[in-house]
């Protein structure tokens, strides 16, 4: 049994977990330990990331004890230290990476620097054991962009934002309207007394012929139709959460379609294509169904994993990690690795433009 340990500190979840493939082939979850530090950053209506750096430093070693004992195995019995190295806060993933590094050298095991992203990318194999190749949404506070995912290390990503994330644009809405942080839930939740015909918010790039996503003109009119009623009632604030989520849903049918026709043509003999959605704004069930609704018009088959594998964790960075190690893919020079703030996925992908690059959160 080939076991490793995972550990995440990108942003504001201290995770650690530990990951397994039995005998039988199957991937097995051992343990998933999330620390999540939404409370202490929930008064300044986001991250911030000295916060978050501090706490991380807090919180790991116990958090690693914790996924270490859940899962019963001491850490002589680990074959390798998986941790996120980037896309994120760099304070953040110096704490994590640097505890791995520790770990890793006392034991004379490999370390594995983990792009976060690739964790998102792989998470269906662990869950669904998805075979490749798959085409991949990727939803949440610092990213949207669909990854066709050909194979370990083989990404590319064929659309993104070119403003805002669209976990951004919930959490933006949110505090505009004064709910409470993160803005994600609160939306969806206040959306569900709302009339969704209220406001027509527009619905950015649909009908265009590119394939990427844009999220700010939207703020921006949910900004003017809150200005221009204040003080807003509960009813107002309702309707334009719901008007808000409908434009999203309206807008996200439109631009996914375009990625799974050329998914379609690309592999015109697969018999089941898949899409994968995965990131903190697939928890959102209004955005689920217009998934599924999508992909079984387009012939599609959709994997969503579970809510607690879809935000972030550590048992997709281990899970990476494990398949890295099973492939082989242990770079001699790991130890050096530094933190990479900003990561992409897809190396050889035009640079992303606008604010979706910023990796701050993934
Ligand atoms: O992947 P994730 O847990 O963390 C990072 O972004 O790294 O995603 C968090 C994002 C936040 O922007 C949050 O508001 C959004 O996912 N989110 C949601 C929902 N739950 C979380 N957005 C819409 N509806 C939800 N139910
Ligand atoms: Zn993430």
């Amino acid at each position: 049994m080939t076991r490793v340990l995972g550990i995440e500190t990108s942003c504001d979840e201290t995770a650690a977990a530990v990951v397994a493939r039995g005998e039988n082939g199957a991937p097995v979850i051992l343990s998933n330990i999330v620390f999540s530090q939404i409370e202490e950053h929930a008064a300044f209506g986001g991250v911030v990331p000295e916060i978050a750096a501090r706490a991380h430093v807090e919180a790991l070693d116990g958090v690693i004890e914790a996924a270490l004992a859940e899962a019963g195995t001491s850490l002589e019995e680990i074959d390798g230290i998986a941790a996120t190295a980037g896309p994120g806060l760099i304070g953040g993933l110096i704490v994590g990476l640097t505890t791995a590094k520790a770990i890793a050298a006392a034991l004379g095991k490999p370390i594995l620097p983990i792009n976060h992203l690739e964790g998102h990318a792989l998470t269906a194999r662990l869950t669904d054991r998805l075979e490749f190749p798959y085409l991949l949404l990727l939803v949440s506070g610092g990213h949207t962009q669909i990854v066709h995912v050909a194979g370990i290390g083989r990404y590319e990503r064929w659309a993104s934002t070119i403003d805002d994330a669209l976990g951004e644009a919930f959490d933006k809405t949110a505090k505009l309207l004064s709910l409470p942080y993160p803005g994600g839930p609160s939306v969806e939740k206040a959306a569900e007394k709302g009339d969704p015909a209220r406001f027509a918010f527009p619905r950015p790039l649909k009908g265009e012929a590119r394939p990427d996503f844009s999220f700010s003109g939207l703020k921006t009119a949910v900004r003017r139709a809150a200005t221009e009623l204040a003080p807003l009632a509960e009813k107002d604030v309702a309707d334009i959460c719901a008007s808000f989520q409908a434009a999203v849903t309206e807008t996200l049918a439109d631009r996914v379609a375009l990625s799974l026709k050329r998914f379609r043509a690309v592999y015109p003999k697969l018999a089941e294509p898949t899409l994968v959605v995965a990131g903190g704004v697939a928890a959102n069930a209004a955005i689920r169904a217009t998934l599924e609704d999508l992909s079984r018009r387009e012939g599609f088959f959709l994997v969503a994993p579970p809510l607690n594998l879809c935000g972030d964790n550590a048992a997709m960075i281990a899970w990476a990690g494990l398949e890295r190690l099973e492939k082989g893919l242990v770079d001699g020079g790991a130890m050096a690795f530094a933190p990479r703030p900003r990561w992409p996925l897809d190396e050889t992908s035009a640079p992303l433009i606008g604010a979706g690059k910023r990796g701050v959160k993934a």
